[in-house]
């Protein structure tokens, strides 16, 4: 199957593929997503096909205004409409109890509950509204790595696997959304992933305490976001978080290694690392947006550079707003593992 790149004015041609049940790449502003009709299960069954996706790792639905939900949805929690109101669109995914029997239960890997976004971004919108039903959008990648910042990611992971990419050139923010755990609606709010709307800003919103799900940090137990357990991220050249002040000692311990060293940072630490590091993969500048911007890009990057790296350093930072969201896939591309002198 040839791969095709839709431009706007070609929306036509991407709504009758998914009518017929074929597999359209989208752009929004956190990543790009693999979309199907989430009504039509062979499509959907398609997604975890070309993904190489477990089946038990349920699917958030994408829609292009909040009056969509309503065939999925009657049990809204207290909290639902304002965080509609204030986030959507944008990168903020809501799990909420639904209607039995109202989406297949490939969408849903059989819960009682569903995930539901409307992302920000026109092409994307219109998208949704021009095939009449929502879209199911895992990140267009295969399953484990790098989600896809560009048309090009998603070209290198599924060309020849589906049927089109609507190009819209790279996302704004570069990691998935929040997902925010609403299904039970006497229960307080729970983040089950963190993204580019931070715990922080959802408290400010709501005037009310948000939890975190635990299963976040300890890795070990079964997680409530099924996705959470799976290796994600990662690229096959390990990586190490550096933090601030290490960066010479980790510099100088590849040396006497004789690793060949990539390095993804701001312009501060390049300039700190030039004369050792083999490859850089420069992020803006130095703030956490650009590197959470730009870190898949650069993972994904780094890890085919014709220097044949043997190890990636990324920079840490703070683990509040979206710098909770950074470390997050960060932590999970590095398997955990800082750089510690000793
Ligand atoms: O930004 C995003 O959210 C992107 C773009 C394309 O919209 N999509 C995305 O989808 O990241 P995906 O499938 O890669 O991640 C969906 C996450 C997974 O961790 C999944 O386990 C969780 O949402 N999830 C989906 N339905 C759920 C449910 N009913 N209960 C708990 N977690 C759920
Ligand atoms: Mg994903």
């Amino acid at each position: 199957m040839e791969t095709k790149i839709f431009d706007q004015s070609q929306l036509n041609e991407a709504t009758a593929i998914l009518a017929e049940g074929g597999l359209v790449a989208f752009p929004t502003e956190t990543v790009y997503g693999l979309g199907a009709s989430a009504l039509l299960p062979n499509a959907v069954a398609q997604v975890y096909q070309v993904k190489g996706r477990p089946s038990d790792n349920p699917l958030i639905v994408h829609i292009a205004e909040p009056e969509q939900l309503e065939p999925f949805v009657d049990n809204k929690h207290p909290f639902a409409d304002k965080l509609m109101e204030t986030f959507w669109p944008g990168p903020l995914t809501l799990i909420f109890s639904i209607k039995k029997d109202s989406l297949p239960s490939i969408v849903t890997g059989g819960l009682s509950t569903a995930a539901f976004r409307m992302p920000n971004n026109t092409k994307t919108l219109a998208l949704i509204k021009q095939a009449q039903q929502p879209l199911v959008g895992p990140s267009a990648n295969t399953s484990g790595k790098p989600s896809p910042t560009s048309a090009a990611h998603v070209q290198h992971d599924l060309a020849g696997k589906i049927a089109g990419i609507l190009d819209d050139g790279v996302t704004q923010i570069g990691v998935e959304s929040t997902v925010l755990d609403l299904s039970d609606p006497k229960a307080p709010p729970i983040i089950l992933r963190p993204g580019a709307i931070s715990k922080e800003q959802l408290e400010a919103v709501l005037q009310t305490k948000v939890l975190v799900d635990q299963h976040l940090v300890t890795e070990s137990e079964a997680p409530k976001a099924p996705g959470m357990k799976y290796k994600h991220y990662a690229p096959n050249t390990n990586v190490m978080m550096v933090n601030d002040q290490d960066w010479s000692a980790a510099m100088a311990w590849a040396k006497e290694q004789q690793l060949k060293v990539g390095v993804l940072a701001g312009p501060t630490i390049a300039d700190q690392v030039r004369f050792e590091a083999a490859a850089i993969y420069l992020f803006f500048d130095d703030s956490v947006e650009a590197a959470t911007k730009g870190l898949f890009a650069g993972l994904r990057a780094l890890d085919e550079s014709i220097a044949e790296l043997d190890v990636l350093f990324a920079p840490t930072f703070p683990e509040s707003g979206l710098g909770a969201a950074y470390m997050n896939r960060l932590k999970k591309a590095a398997n955990q593992s800082f750089f510690q002198e000793n």
